[in-house]
């Protein structure tokens, strides 16, 4: 006899597996309990053709180009309406996620929300990626596709907007708690958001981007918590992702200096365990590689004459960042 579903009553760890296989339990389905599962990702969605898009919206193909790292003022003030978009957008569907929607459901959110402003939704077709937001669920590190997949009481969710508006991008990204959530996956949340200020507050120009990885590091291994090494912050304005790379973990080679007018993002993702990551089929969903749960939190900076100035963050600045104190 061979079982598709599991019993309503499991067998203890090392007894044989419920489905027949012959396995013991904990070498056999175990593992795979209340991990994410790739669900049916519905037809790409349609932008109306008033709004301006990005090159690779028609094709899925992001033309090799590059762009200056110190950005001119009138680009700046592009990029901040395109940053205050993506921020509020964030924050409503963060409001918006409940138990026993579908991922699907938030992207249709977030998609319906930015062309309602105007902007296109970056993510969709950008490298071929299918949808309008990342949704990336418990152990889904990054890049999660939203799907048929039902998001429970006790998840937690980031969600990733970026939104194109006037020519150029602005990203931001939050992890967001589904229902009643433990303990441990509220402190591991707690720690990504603390690791992100604490690498913003790193940002100071004359000095190497390096600061901003070591920063992170130190705060992640006092938790003894792990910071996912595959994934880095990126420079941006009229492309999406562009040269400047922003390592969330200290490399002495990561050297480039600051310097006002750079911009870049800072959006470390921090795990319970591991740094390791491994790929899913679809080539997008990354999860943690001992199936773990992550955390990450993001902010589209620019660097100024002083320090830096959150683009993402409408104001609602950490009351301990150094542009708050005194
Ligand atoms: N917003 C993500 C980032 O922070 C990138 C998403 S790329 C996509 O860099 F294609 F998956 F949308
Ligand atoms: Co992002
Ligand atoms: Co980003």
């Amino acid at each position: 006899m061979s079982s598709q579903t599991p019993p309503a009553v499991l067998p203890v760890a090392s007894d044989p597996c419920w489905c027949g296989s012959g396995r013991k339990y904990k070498r056999c389905h175990k593992p795979l309990e209340g991990k994410v599962l790739p669900g049916v990702v519905s037809p790409m969605r349609t932008v109306p053709d008033s709004i301006g898009k990005p090159p690779y919206a028609d094709t899925g193909e992001v033309p090799r180009t590059e762009e200056a790292r110190v950005k001119s003022p009138e680009i700046i003030e592009r990029m901040r309406y395109a940053c205050d978009m993506a921020a509020e957008i964030l924050k409503l569907a963060g409001d918006f996620v409940k138990p026993g929607m579908t991922t699907n459901d938030i992207d249709v959110f977030v998609h319906d929300e930015t062309i309602k402003r105007g902007a296109y939704p970056s993510p969709l077709n950008y490298h071929h990626y299918p949808k309008s937001v990342c949704t990336s669920l418990n152990e889904v590190i990054c890049h999660g596709i939203p799907d048929s997949t039902v998001v429970n009481d006790g998840d937690i969710i980031n969600l990733d907007v970026t939104c194109y508006v006037n020519g150029v991008h602005g990203d931001t990204n939050a992890t967001f708690f589904v229902g009643e959530v433990d303990e441990e996956s509220k402190l591991l949340t707690l720690v990504a958001e603390e690791c992100m200020w604490k690498g913003i507050e790193a940002v100071v120009p004359g000095r190497p981007i390096s600061d901003v990885g070591k920063a992170i590091e130190t705060h992640a291994k006092l938790h003894r918590m792990g910071v996912i090494r595959a994934f880095i912050g990126h420079g941006i304005g009229e492309l999406f992702h562009s040269d400047i790379q922003v390592l969330h973990y200290y490399d002495s080679r990561n050297n480039m200096i600051m310097r006002p007018g750079m911009t870049f993002t800072v959006e470390p993702m921090i795990s319970l365990g591991t740094w390791q990551h491994k790929m899913w089929d679809d080539d997008w969903t990354a999860v943690t590689a001992d199936g773990k749960r992550t955390a990450q939190f993001e902010h589209t900076l620019l660097v100024t004459e002083t320090g830096v100035e959150v683009l993402t963050a409408k104001g609602a600045v950490s009351p301990s960042a150094p542009w708050n104190r005194g």
